[in-house]
């Protein structure tokens, strides 16, 4: 049975809204646990499919997961029966590539599916092949299973200068290397908040990781890592998944546990747009308030590595200037198919013309009206359901898995916020 959600926008959305642990942190974080061979208990895990999918992998591994509390997990990694990871749930999900670092690093060996996730673009795992290679592996790709084998008597640390900056590749070699033997030194690395809270819960194991957040990460190799403790970041894309929403409908909403220095890129374009975003601290946590009540001013968004624009809310972005009062210009520079929701606006009457899969300009109408939507992806799901928002009448958007994996209870969220809408089955 097919699932979508019915929205009737045109409520500006206003109240607090809390936001959960980062899904991009969380998804190398679990797969790290296996470094130490030990138990750590993970605090503020999102309750999101992506999550539940990386745990059902682990437990067929034999790791013992408890859940404790809401979003708190012990994880005891000491009885790992199998290195074979090659089963279907593996290439359903793209973060299960986290497996090649921390199983290599902790047993020498694995067969890993190659990951699926989201469609935007080939996604190669060209340089997480790289890292494992300099470190001294030897990755074998058979092609004719989509397996890859990966194996080394003995880690060693090496200097490994990456082609691009990728967060996963980063991570992957990130995970391997705190095992190596030696120094390891990771240059051109990506700098998300997700790296360095991998590197500080990796340092809270044992480990030695300096310079996560900056472009050189140094690794000094252990030979043994311990259990711990930690509690995992508020998820950047969520937050600012709602700092949109709430400019969009023209609202006035309050967003909880939140770090503003992850949000400046988002800030600022949101601020660019007429909206008012104030940064707060209410003595427990800190927040955002984000206050619109006009047309957008539109804006020109490129989206980077961190701390640029973040490419996963870019999507979100254009629904919200669908309406600005002139010509946006949004260029995707980090996927090279990330505008499929393009289309799907367009039903809703935006004005959308993309050129060449990399830029999309984006004439603001005044007014978007309901019509049947269906996500193609994580984060075009997030753009359809901010448009919806937005949007007079009903909209439906079918795709609900795709939302899933990534937003903690999104329509409870929204509710709470007085926004009408509800899941349906079909
Ligand atoms: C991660 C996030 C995703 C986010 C993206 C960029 C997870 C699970 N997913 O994806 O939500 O949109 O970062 O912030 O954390 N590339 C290569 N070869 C590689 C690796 C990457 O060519 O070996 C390319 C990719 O195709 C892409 C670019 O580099 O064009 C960036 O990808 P990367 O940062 O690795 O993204 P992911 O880790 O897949």
């Amino acid at each position: 049975m097919e699932q979508y959600y019915s929205i009737r926008g045109g409520v500006p959305l206003e109240g607090t809204v809390t936001v959960s642990g980062a899904k991009n942190a969380a998804l190398p974080i679990i797969p790290a646990a296996i470094l130490c061979q030990d138990t750590c208990v993970l605090e503020n895990l999102p309750d999101i499919h992506d999550v539940e999918a990386l745990r059902a992998i682990l437990e067929k591994l034999g790791v013992k997961i408890t859940r404790t509390r809401g979003g708190c997990y012990t994880f005891d990694t000491k009885n790992i029966n199998t290195l074979d990871v090659t089963f279907s749930e593996v290439s359903s999900m793209r973060a299960s590539y986290y497996l090649l670092g921390s199983m290599l690093a902790t047993y020498g060996e694995v067969e890993l599916a190659l990951p699926g996730g989201c469609v935007i673009g080939a996604r190669p795992i060209d340089q997480h092949i790289k890292a494992m290679r300099a470190l001294g592996a030897n990755v074998y790709l058979d092609e004719s299973r989509n397996v890859l084998r990966a194996s080394a008597a003995k880690l060693k640390g090496a200097e490994i200068f990456f082609d691009l900056v990728s967060v996963g590749a980063t991570i992957n070699a990130m995970l391997a290397a705190v095992k190596a033997e030696g120094v390891t030194v990771l240059q051109n690395v990506a700098k998300e908040p997700h790296v360095v809270d991998v590197a500080n819960f990796l340092n809270m194991m044992g480990a030695s990781v300096r310079g996560a957040g900056t472009d050189v990460i140094r690794i000094q190799g252990r030979k043994k890592l311990h259990g711990c403790a930690y509690s995992v970041i508020p998820d950047q894309i969520e937050t600012g998944t709602y700092m949109i929403a709430a400019a969009a409908t023209r609202g006035d909403v309050v967003i909880n546990n939140v770090i503003h220095t992850h949000m400046e890129a988002i800030t600022a374009k949101l601020v660019e747009s007429g909206a008012t975003v104030e940064e707060g601290d209410d003595g427990m946590e800190y927040y955002l308030r984000v206050t619109m009540r006009d047309r957008p001013r539109p804006v020109k968004i490129k989206t980077a590595v961190y701390p640029g624009f973040p490419t996963d809310l870019q999507q979100p972005m254009m629904a919200y200037l669908a309406t600005a009062n002139g010509i946006s210009t949004i260029e995707e520079t980090i996927f090279e198919n990330r505008f499929n929701h393009a289309k799907e606006l367009r039903k809703l009457g935006a004005s959308i013309h993309v050129a060449g899969n990399r830029i999309a300009k984006v004439r603001g109408v005044e007014q978007l009206r309901g019509a049947k939507l269906s996500a193609s992806d994580l984060r075009a799901g997030a753009a359809l359901i901010v448009a919806g928002l937005s949007a007079t009448g009903e909209t439906r958007v079918s795709g609900v898995e795709y939302i899933d994996r990534g937003y903690e209870n999104l329509e409870q969220k929204l509710q709470a916020l007085g926004a009408v809408i509800s899941r349906k089955t079909v």
